[in-house]
């Protein structure tokens, strides 16, 4: 009675290998989605604070990001800029393509965001019929879900006169 046999004890000791690597996966120093941007020399202000996960298939660039909510936001004081909860395309250096999820307001129309490439200082953002350039100094930051880049922890209510 009690004896252990030859076959359960191997499945046990297998059982202890097995165990350490499949929680290895969840790795939590795996880059954020915004160090990500960086490496393919993008700045991590045209992503919104607020990505919860991502993925991405390096050899084909295809990636998703995932908010919790959808994301809106007045890029520069003048266009509304709109993220959905989750938003994919392909990423290589310099240039993101066939972008889903991200839209732009240009007078009363929604347009989608369809490619996004760096050209040295400036940010080229297209909307497949017109593109829109920014000087890259707009995008250090990651925009702020609501307030966007313009959002002043030390503004309480109301406005704040500067010049
Ligand atoms: C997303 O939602 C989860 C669950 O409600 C919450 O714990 C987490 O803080 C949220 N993340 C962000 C970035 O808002």
């Amino acid at each position: 009675m009690g004896f252990i046999t030859m076959s359960n004890l191997l499945i046990l000791i297998a059982s202890f290998l097995i165990l350490p690597s499949s929680l290895a996966v969840t790795d939590s120093d795996s880059p954020t989605a915004y160090s990500i941007l960086q490496s393919y020399n993008f700045p991590v202000g045209i992503l919104p604070k607020g990505v919860v996960s991502y993925d991405l298939d390096k050899s084909t660039g295809r990636f998703h990001a995932y908010f919790n909510d959808s994301c809106s936001f007045n890029l520069v004081g003048s266009y509304q800029l709109n993220y959905k909860s989750v938003i994919s395309g392909y990423i290589s250096e310099n240039k993101l393509k066939k972008l889903t999820g991200v839209k732009v307001k240009v007078l009363f129309l929604w347009l989608n965001i369809v490619e996004v490439i760096r050209n040295k200082e400036e940010m080229e953002f297209s909307v497949g019929i017109t593109s829109a350039n920014f000087a890259i100094q707009e995008f250090l930051e990651s925009p702020q879900c609501g307030c966007g880049f313009e959002c002043d922890d030390s503004k309480s209510e109301g406005f704040v006169a500067s010049s």
